[in-house]
């Protein structure tokens, strides 16, 4: 038990590291947060840094996810919970990172590396589906939340309403939640585009 509880704490610090914060720091001396959509992630370091930094803080927050449901495997007691829970704790760490202030990120790319740990087959059929949406409208904030809403549509189907059902309809209500302003941008038409400098939040 204890050393469960130790995983789930440990993955909330790993996914508190905020890798888009940390290099854009180290890179530019900026704080992330500060320009572009003001998002802590990987879109809006692509935005602001340009692709490089912006592939570095994809890897490594997906990196992230993954790193965390296996502490969950390996500290747990073998329960499907354990690495479930340390999943979620990451992506908590990530979206409200203990070390800048609980200023983090929407989480998607933590997101992936947890459910493609977890459930690969419905992770992998939502992302194809959320890389195409991306490629077509160009809005990334749309094809993340295609995503997460289409991934526990895919478990159902797959492997009927388990405990990772749950886990993925939390997964997908914090990346809603995270997305409210750019759901209401999407309405509204004024939502940034992958490529496009403009539209500031900040
Ligand atoms: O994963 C974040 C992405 O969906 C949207 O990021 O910076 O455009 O709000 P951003």
């Amino acid at each position: 038990m204890i050393l469960s509880v130790i995983a789930v704490l440990a993955s909330y610090l790993l996914g508190s590291v905020s890798f888009s914060v940390v290099i854009a720091k180290g890179i530019k001396g900026i704080d992330i947060r500060q320009h572009g959509s003001g998002n802590a992630g990987a879109t809006n370091t692509l935005r602001v840094l340009g692709k490089g930094p912006a592939i570095l803080v994809l890897t490594l927050d997906v990196l992230k996810g993954i790193a965390a449901v296996w502490i969950g495997r390996w500290l747990g007691d073998g329960s499907v919970w354990v690495p479930a829970l340390c999943g979620i704790a990451v992506i908590v760490g990530h979206n409200w990172p203990v070390y800048f202030r609980f200023r983090g990120g929407k989480g998607i790319a933590s997101t992936i590396g947890v459910m493609a740990s977890l459930f690969f087959f419905p992770a992998l059929y939502a992302g194809i589906i959320a890389i195409l949406s991306i490629v077509f409208t160009r809005y990334v904030s749309l094809g993340s939340l295609l995503f997460v809403l289409l991934t526990p549509i895919f478990l159902v189907f797959i492997e009927g309403v388990g405990p990772y059902f749950w886990v993925s309809l939390l997964i997908c209500l914090f990346a809603i939640w995270r997305h409210r302003t750019n759901i209401v941008k999407i309405a509204q038409g004024r939502e940034n585009k992958l490529g496009s400098k403009g539209g500031s939040n900040v």
